[in-house]
C-alpha cells in the first residue's frame, strides 16, 4: 500500500468499525414491536357459538343477584363496591372490569337511565320466554356472542371477547330471565 493513503485507510477502516459498532446499539436500543401482530391480538375472534352450561342454574337467587349487579353497574367509581352480591370480586382500583353495563343500551325492571340503543328487555320472561318466541339457550347466546345471530349488531361481545367468562354470563342470563318483582319501567 502506497504510504501516502495509509492514514486514509486507517481512519476510514476507524470509522467503518465504529460505525457498525453504533449501529448494532440502535438496533438494541429501539424496540421494534410487530404493529401487525399487535393488531391481530386485539381483535375479538370470529362469532362463536356456546352452549349454554348445565351448570348453570338460571333460578339460582344468588347468580341472579349477581347478574342484576353486572347488568345495571355501570363501569365507573360510584360503584357500590361495598355491597357487592355473594361470589362477586371488587375489581381492584385501577382494573377496569366493565361490569356489563347493559343498561347504557337496554331499559329493564327498575332501570335508572336505561338507553334505548337496544330492545328494552322488560318483562322479557313473559313476553319472550313463556310465549316460546326466545329461550334460555338464546339469550345466553346473544350475551355470550350477539353476532351469531345478527352478524351486524351493535351489541358488545361478552364470553368470546373474555370480557366475562361463562358463569358470568350465566349469571347475567338468570336475571334477564328472572320473572321481575318491580314494575317494568317501559
Ligand atoms: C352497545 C349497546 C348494547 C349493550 C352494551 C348491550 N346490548 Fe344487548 N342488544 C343491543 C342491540 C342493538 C340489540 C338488538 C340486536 C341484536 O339482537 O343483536 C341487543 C339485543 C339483546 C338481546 C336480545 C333481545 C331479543 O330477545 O331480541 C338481549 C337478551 C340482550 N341484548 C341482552 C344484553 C345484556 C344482558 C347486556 C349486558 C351484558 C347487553 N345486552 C348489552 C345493544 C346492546
Amino acid at each position: 500500500m502506497n504510504k501516502s493513503i495509509r492514514p486514509f485507510a486507517f481512519i476510514s477502516f476507524t470509522l467503518l468499525a465504529v460505525m457498525s459498532v453504533y449501529a448494532v446499539d440502535m438496533n438494541k436500543a429501539y424496540d421494534m414491536p410487530d404493529a401487525s401482530k399487535i393488531v391481530k391480538d386485539d381483535l375479538i375472534p370470529s362469532p362463536t357459538k356456546f352452549i349454554i352450561p348445565k351448570d348453570c342454574k338460571l333460578d339460582d337467587l344468588e347468580r341472579i343477584a349477581r347478574g342484576k349487579y353486572m347488568f345495571h353497574a355501570l363501569n365507573s367509581k360510584n360503584d357500590n363496591k361495598e355491597n357487592l352480591p355473594k361470589g362477586m370480586k371488587a375489581p381492584k382500583e385501577d382494573e377496569v372490569k366493565p361490569y356489563g353495563n347493559c343498561v347504557a343500551c337496554h331499559n329493564i325492571e327498575n332501570a335508572i337511565g336505561g338507553g334505548t340503543v337496544g330492545p328494552p328487555l322488560s318483562n322479557y320472561k313473559a313476553n319472550f320466554i313463556d310465549t316460546k318466541v326466545r329461550d334460555a339457550q338464546f339469550v345466553y347466546q346473544k350475551i355470550a356472542d350477539p353476532r351469531v345471530d345478527m352478524h351486524n349488531t351493535s351489541m358488545t361481545v361478552n364470553l368470546t371477547s373474555k370480557l366475562f367468562n361463562e358463569s358470568e354470563i350465566c349469571d347475567i342470563t338468570a336475571y334477564v330471565l328472572e320473572l321481575k318483582k318491580e314494575k317494568p319501567t317501559k
